[in-house]
């Protein structure tokens, strides 16, 4: 069994192929580098003991993309390949647009030239944009509140269509809630190429000394201690999910959408708190403005995942800070010298 994972040399990516490997699969992955480093595909060899196929390639080059596709006898495409910074969407919606939209429609264009009906997809919690309600569940209303979240919403409608014209097709959406940790052996994890945008990757960059304090973007939120409230998960976690998903449409057809997260929310100060406890670093801190566009509170409800997966997240905050700070310290610069 062959499965093609775009953007398999990414944070997510690199975590499931590892699983994917472990759990016997073969795999074949695809990414162009844009957000990622060559180092990160040699560590999953290094830890799974296993060696992969592996095309340098953008999913905008259609010839490109089609040559891994006619070399390979794919069975199911797990796609992770796409740009992910709300900031940056807002200020580039146009290459957001064409990379992650454009990117996806070439490769499925692919796919069903070559016959093959069965794809993951990786959403994003994003696409409810101001929740009306926590926990959130697969059917609350959708409004996602800059481009980067909308690319994920038009990319859900393009595959309901693509089901809909053709029932041949099998189809999971993956709703991830917020991604931190890393891989227990310390060697592959986040490795942001500028200042972190993301909270966990921040706070590691404050442990290893590379910034003064973590700035805690409000305190007046309506949360139990005023700081903003995420659904964080294990990286493992979320990539054992992909597993489940997989079996579920390698098993069947039609389409279906999961929050993957834990169920739970923590604060921005419970994160701190937590990482202090379990790795012994002292983490300052200080309070700045709101962050445009931030919401005050989102968790999963994990209920349909837990039923209709067989998944749940087993890994709890303490084992996030735990394996993010491994990673950071084993490799102080990420994945470079
Ligand atoms: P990442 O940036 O680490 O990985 C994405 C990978 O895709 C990178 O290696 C990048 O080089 C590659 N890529 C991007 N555009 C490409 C293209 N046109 N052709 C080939 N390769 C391309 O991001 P991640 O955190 O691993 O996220 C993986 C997926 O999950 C993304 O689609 C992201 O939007 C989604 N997601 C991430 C989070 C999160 O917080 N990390 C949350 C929800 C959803
Ligand atoms: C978490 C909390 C911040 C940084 C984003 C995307 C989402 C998904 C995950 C892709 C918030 C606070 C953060 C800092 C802070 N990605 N914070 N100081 O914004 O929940 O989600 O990443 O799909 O779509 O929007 O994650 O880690 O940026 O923030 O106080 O330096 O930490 O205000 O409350 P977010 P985050």
């Amino acid at each position: 069994m062959s499965i093609l994972v775009t953007g398999g040399a990414g944070y997510i990516g690199s975590h499931t192929c590892i699983e994917l490997l472990n759990a016997g699969y073969e795999i074949v992955v695809v990414d162009n580098f844009f957000n990622s480093k060559p180092e990160a595909l040699k560590r999953i060899t290094e830890i799974t003991k296993k060696s992969f196929s592996f095309y340098q390639a953008d999913l905008l080059d259609k010839t490109a993309l089609e040559k891994v596709f006619s070399e390979n006898n794919i069975d199911a495409v797990i796609h992770f390949a796409g740009l992910k910074a709300v900031n940056e969407s807002i200020k580039i919606p146009l290459h957001y647009y064409h990379n992650n939209v454009t990117g996806t429609l070439i490769l499925c264009e692919i796919m069903k030239k070559y016959n093959i009906k069965k794809l993951i997809f990786s959403s994003s919690a994003n696409v409810y944009g101001r929740p009306k309600y926590v926990p959130v569940t697969e059917d609350s209303s959708l409004g996602p509140i800059n481009p980067y979240g909308r690319t994920k919403l038009i990319i859900e409608e393009i595959l309901n269509d693509l089901y809909i014209s053709d029932h041949n097709w099998s189809i999971s959406l993956l709703r991830y809630f917020n991604p931190i940790g890393a891989h227990e052996s310390g060697k592959i994890g986040e490795d942001p190429n500028d200042i972190p945008n993301n909270l966990m990757p921040y706070i590691n960059q404050v442990a290893i000394g590379k910034r003064e304090k973590v700035n805690i973007f409000g305190k007046d939120y309506n949360t139990h201690d005023g700081t903003g409230v995420r659904d964080y998960i294990h990286v493992v976690d979320l990539a054992k999910g992909h597993l489940k998903a997989l079996e579920m449409v390698l098993g069947t057809t039609g389409i279906d959408v999961f929050n993957l997260g834990t169920g739970v929310g923590y604060s921005v100060l419970d994160l701190i708190k937590s990482y202090e406890n379990i790795t012994s670093q002292k983490i300052p801190y200080g309070f700045t403005q709101r962050r445009a566009g931030d919401i005050d509170k989102c968790y999963a409800d994990t209920t349909k995942a837990n039923e209709k997966l067989g998944w749940k997240a087993a890994k709890n905050l303490e084992d996030m800070c735990y394996d993010s700070w491994k990673w950071q310290k084993n490799n102080p610069n990420g994945y470079r010298e």
